[in-house]
């Protein structure tokens, strides 16, 4: 599979379905139909990562008065660790650094080793953390609060 066959692009609504039986079978804590619906309705930028005709991932961006949020991000289970989760990452900061964002701010699990590596790894810097923000299987979890300047 070439390159070039991967794309991002706008999520539309009909393709709602696809991302969420991509993310139940991806993470434990998926979002809901509601979620994705409220999202693109209120206007926040949905990607969807496409090789050919096959969606391997999906990322929600919410962009305002200067500044990003990384909502969600998810790749398909059989794509990671393929380059798709980084790919992702960077349309989503290149599509909020074309809306005006000047920073780009996320909130992740603190067990979610993964996407703390990915967030790392391209300049994002720990601003904080929020005890037992999210709901978890063993009781609550910490979220790590990152940000990243998108004007180097
Ligand atoms: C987090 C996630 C998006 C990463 O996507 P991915 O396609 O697997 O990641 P990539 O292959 O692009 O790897 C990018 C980086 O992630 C980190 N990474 C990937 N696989 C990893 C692993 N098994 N262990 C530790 N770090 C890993 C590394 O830093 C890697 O960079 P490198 O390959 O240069 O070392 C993906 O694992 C996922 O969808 N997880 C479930 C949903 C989720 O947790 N979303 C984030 C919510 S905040």
């Amino acid at each position: 599979m070439s390159v070039a066959e991967i794309q991002l692009k706008l999520l539309a609504p009909e393709q709602i379905p696809a991302v969420i039986a991509l993310e139940q079978a991806a993470t434990e804590f998926p979002w809901t139909q509601k979620m994705y619906i409220d999202s693109l309705a209120a206007g926040y930028w949905g990607g969807g990562l496409w090789q050919g005709p096959r969606l391997v991932g999906a990322a929600v961006v919410s962009t305002g008065v200067g500044e990003a949020h990384l909502l969600n991000m998810c790749v398909a289970l059989e794509h990671q660790g393929q380059g798709y989760g980084r790919m992702l990452l960077a349309g989503a900061c290149q599509q909020a650094g074309d809306e005006g964002a000047r920073k780009m701010f996320l909130e992740v699990r603190a067990g979610n080793g993964r996407a703390l590596s990915l967030y790392q790894s391209v300049g994002f810097r720990q601003i904080g953390v929020r005890k037992n923000y999210y709901p978890g299987a063993l009781g609550r979890e910490d979220a790590v609060c990152m940000a990243l300047n998108l004007c180097q």
